[in-house]
C-alpha cells in the first residue's frame, strides 16, 4: 500500500499549492480550482511576448519531439508529429506567457495544437514517477488522482466513469511516458473541460489527440469582432455562401445555434455553466454552422460562480466578474452568490445586437420582422426586471420569442426571391 501512501500525500500538496499566496493578496478569489483565474490575469496582465514566429514555433515542436524519441513523453499523435511527418506545422497563432496556439495540417485535414506552457518539463511533474516503480500504483489510486484534478477544475464531482476520456489505457512498455504525459494535459484547465465535455456536447471544440503536453482540437471559423458578420460565413462553408441572402441565411442558422447552446449549457449538464467571456473571439463555428465554445477559461458551472461571486461589496460594481455580476446586499456587504444576469442576455447583447440592427440585414428579410428581431434583442440584452426570479422567466419568454422570429426569418428567407422590392 505504499503506492496508495504517495498519491495521498501528493493530492495533499497538491490541493495546498492550488490556491497561490500572491493570488489571494490580489484580493481576486482563490478556490481549490482557481487556476483559470490565476492564469487569465497572468495572461491579460502581462505584455504580449510577440514570440509567435514560426523559427519559434518550430523549436517548440523539434523540443517537444526530442522528449519524444527520448522516452519522456508520448501520445497518439506523436507518431504523426514526429516520426511519419502526418501532423505538419503551418503558423502561428498566438502566444502570450507560455501559451501557444498552432494551426497544423493533420493527414490533410487542418486542426489546432494547444499547450499552456511551451516546455514539457516546466508542467508540474508527477512526483512519485520518480520515487517509485510507477507500475506498483494500483489503478484505483491513479483513477481517483485523476478524478480529483478533474473535480478542481470543473469544481464538480463528476460520476465515476467520467473520468474515462482523460484516462490512458494499458500498461505498455511506455505506461511512466504515458503517466507523465497524462498528468500535463491534466494542469490544463481548457484540456480538462474539452475532453469531458465533448461526450455530452456538441457546442464544445473536438479534441483529437494528443503529444506530450500539446493536445489537438478541431480547427474551426473563429469570430472577430471586426468583421462585419463576426463570422466569415465564406471561411466556414465555402465561397458559394456569398451574396447577402445566403449570409442571411447563415446568420439566422447561427444565430439559432447560439440559442441552441444557450439552452444547452443552462439546462443540459448537471449544473448550469455560466460564460463569462462572451466576444466574437471565443466562439466558432463548424461548416455545419454550429456554434462552438472555444475558449473556457472564463466558463464556471454552478457552484464555481457561487465561489466566484461571494465576495464583499460596498455597491454592485463590485459584485462584476466580467461579463457574469451579481448585486450587492448593502445590509450585509456580501455580493449575492447567484449570478443576476445570464448566458443569453449578454449574447444578445454582444452577438446579436450587431447582427439585428436594421443596416445589416439589408432587403433579405420583411421589415416588420426586421423590427420585430430588433425589439426582441433589445428586451433580451436589457430585461426590465431587477429581480432575478423573474428575470430568469422573462429570459426564458426571450429564448422561446428570439426562436419563433429567427424560425420566421428562416422560411421568409427559404421564399424564392428577396423581399428587396418590399422594402427599399
Ligand atoms: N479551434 C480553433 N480554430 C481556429 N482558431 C482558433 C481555435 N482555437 C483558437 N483559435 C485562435 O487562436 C486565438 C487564441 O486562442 P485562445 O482563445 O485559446 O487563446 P486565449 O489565450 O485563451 O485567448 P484569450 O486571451 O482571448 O482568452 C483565438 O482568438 C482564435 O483566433
Ligand atoms: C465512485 O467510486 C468510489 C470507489 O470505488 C465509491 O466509493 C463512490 O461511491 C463512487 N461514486 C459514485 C458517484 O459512483
Ligand atoms: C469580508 O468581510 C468579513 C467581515 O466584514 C471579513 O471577516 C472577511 O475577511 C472579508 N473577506 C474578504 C475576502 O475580504
Amino acid at each position: 500500500m505504499r503506492g496508495a501512501a504517495v498519491v495521498r500525500r501528493l493530492l495533499r500538496a497538491r490541493l495546498r499549492r492550488r490556491c497561490p499566496a500572491a493570488f489571494l493578496l490580489l484580493g481576486a478569489v482563490c478556490w481549490a480550482g482557481g487556476g483559470a483565474l490565476f492564469l487569465f490575469f497572468l495572461a491579460h496582465g502581462g505584455v504580449f511576448s510577440g514570440r509567435c514566429t514560426d523559427e519559434q514555433s518550430r523549436r517548440i515542436l523539434a523540443r517537444l519531439c526530442l522528449d519524444y524519441r527520448k522516452g519522456a513523453l508520448t501520445g497518439d499523435l506523436c507518431e504523426d508529429l514526429c516520426v511519419a511527418q502526418k501532423l505538419i506545422y503551418k503558423r502561428c497563432l498566438y502566444y502570450d506567457q507560455g501559451k501557444k496556439v498552432i494551426q497544423a495540417d493533420w493527414r490533410g485535414r487542418p486542426v489546432i495544437l494547444k499547450s499552456k506552457k511551451e516546455i514539457f518539463s516546466s508542467y508540474q511533474r508527477l512526483g512519485f514517477l520518480e520515487e517509485m516503480e510507477s507500475q506498483g500504483i494500483p489503478e484505483a489510486d491513479l483513477l481517483l488522482m485523476v478524478a480529483l484534478e478533474i473535480k478542481n477544475a470543473l469544481g464538480l464531482e463528476l460520476p465515476n466513469n467520467t473520468a474515462g476520456p482523460l484516462w490512458t489505457r494499458g500498461r505498455g512498455p511506455h505506461w511512466k511516458a504515458q503517466l507523465a504525459s497524462m498528468w500535463s494535459l491534466l494542469q490544463q484547465e481548457e484540456y480538462i473541460y474539452f475532453s469531458v465535455l465533448q461526450d455530452f456536447s456538441k457546442h464544445v471544440l473536438r479534441v483529437i489527440g494528443s503529444c506530450g503536453h500539446f493536445y489537438a482540437v478541431e480547427y474551426l471559423t473563429a469570430g472577430h469582432a471586426w468583421h462585419n458578420t463576426l463570422f466569415s460565413v465564406e471561411d466556414a462553408v465555402g465561397a458559394s455562401f456569398s451574396g447577402i441572402k445566403n449570409k442571411a441565411k447563415a446568420i439566422t442558422e447561427i444565430a439559432i445555434s447560439f440559442l441552441d447552446m444557450v439552452n444547452h449549457f443552462d439546462n443540459d449538464f448537471s449544473h448550469r455553466l455560466h460564460l463569462c467571456d462572451i466576444k466574437p473571439e471565443n466562439f466558432a463555428i463548424r461548416n455545419d454552422l454550429t456554434v462552438v465554445a472555444i475558449d473556457v477559461d472564463m466558463a464556471f458551472f454552478e457552484p464555481k460562480m457561487r465561489d466566484i461571486l461571494d465576495q464583499n461589496c460596498t455597491g454592485d460594481e463590485d459584485c462584476n466578474f466580467f461579463d457574469c455580476f451579481s448585486k450587492c446586499d448593502l445590509k450585509n456587504r456580501k455580493c449575492g452568490a447567484e449570478r443576476a444576469n445570464n448566458n443569453l442576455q449578454v449574447i444578445c447583447d454582444k452577438i446579436f445586437r450587431p447582427w439585428f440592427s436594421l443596416n445589416l440585414r439589408g432587403p433579405t428579410v420583411s421589415f416588420p420582422l426586421q423590427l420585430q428581431l430588433q425589439k426582441a434583442v433589445h428586451d433580451c440584452a436589457e430585461p426590465a426586471y431587477d429581480d432575478v426570479a423573474l428575470l430568469h422567466r422573462t429570459s426564458l419568454t426571450s429564448l422561446t420569442q428570439l426562436y419563433q422570429l429567427l424560425r420566421a426569418s428562416q422560411k421568409e428567407l427559404q421564399k424564392s426571391g428577396s423581399y428587396s422590392h418590399h422594402v427599399y
